[in-house]
């Protein structure tokens, strides 16, 4: 065993550029050079841990063609990356989804029967199951095939989502939830019902990554919140462009309130509902496609 070094590593700025061009490359992640105080807190205990004992060492170790190198790259993203998150965040906008965007899914997809929700980037799953809660709430969806896909970068994360425990800091926007029906006590907090947790499947999933990504079947309306604020424009635009291939035509995708796509033209149009507003995949192919105003 190596012994541990008597001075902590420290981050250099060349290495910091390694190790951000590195990040870019794999996850889209856009972090300057104010990222690297940050960079050096969250994984000076990997540079340890691994043995590189510096973290021009540890950028070496990362861009190794080996499945191990792939493994710490993992643990690395899931460090240097932000799950903020809790149930019913921006709640206005689930009330929009409840009230607006369902009634018109709803008719959409009448023939099938079946709705999918994708909460792409859904850190720990509590917006995967707000949308579990909302549509099993849904009047006129009953005998429906509800479903809900959760995915992340983070293989940690979507293992607590699949776990399906929560304690009281994922509550902190929807005071009393935790006693509701939807859920049940646990001596960790608070247990999602079987009934949602059957409605949900999260699967890790690097939305860069256009192979994997490419499996994710069709989804009639996306989640994509708080996720691109994180990312280069040109990740930006390659996820946006997967989010549009995935979504049916007449879809709906859902951003952050600080994420708008007015910057960036593309294939969606924005759709005003009351209190909010959204974007949508145009119904048919055939009808032209606005640029987002
Ligand atoms: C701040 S959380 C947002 C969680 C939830 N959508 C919400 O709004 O509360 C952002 C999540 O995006 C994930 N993420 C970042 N880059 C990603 C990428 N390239 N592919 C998939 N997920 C990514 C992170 O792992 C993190 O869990």
């Amino acid at each position: 065993m190596k012994p541990v070094p008597s001075q902590p590593p420290t981050l250099d700025a060349h290495d910091a550029g390694r190790l951000v061009e590195l990040f870019r490359e794999v996850a889209g992640l856009a972090l300057g050079e104010d990222a690297r105080p940050a960079i050096e807190r969250k994984l000076r205990d990997r540079v340890i841990a691994t043995g590189a004992e510096t973290f021009g060492g540890y950028a070496d170790l990362l861009r190794r063609d080996t499945p191990a190198a792939r493994r710490e790259i993992e643990e690395a993203l899931d460090l240097v990356t932000t799950h903020e998150t809790y149930f019913f965040r921006e709640e206005y906008q689930l009330t929009a989804f409840s009230r607006e965007i369902v009634p018109r899914l709803r008719e959409l997809a009448a023939s099938r029967r079946r709705l999918t929700v994708w909460s792409a980037g859904c850190a720990t799953g509590e917006e995967a199951y707000s949308l579990a809660i909302l549509l099993s709430e849904a009047p006129d969806l009953e005998g429906w095939d509800l479903r809900v896909l959760g995915t992340d970068l983070s293989k940690r994360c979507v293992a607590f989502a699949r776990r399906a425990v929560y304690g009281k800091g994922s509550f902190r926007g929807s005071p009393g939830l935790a006693a509701s029906s939807s859920f049940e006590p646990h001596e960790d907090g608070a247990r999602v019902r079987g009934h949602l947790q059957d409605m949900c499947t999260f699967s890790q999933l690097n939305l860069l990554d256009e192979v994997r990504a490419s499996v994710v079947g069709r989804a009639d309306a996306v989640f994509c919140r708080n996720l691109l604020i994180y990312l280069v424009p040109e990740a930006r635009k390659a996820v946006l462009g997967l989010l549009f291939e995935r979504l049916v035509p007449g879809g709906f995708l859902m951003l952050g309130h600080s994420e708008s796509l007015l910057a960036e033209p593309g294939p969606f149009e924005p759709v005003q509902l009351a209190d909010t507003f959204v974007y949508r995949r145009p119904p048919t192919d055939s009808e032209p496609k606005k640029g987002v105003r």
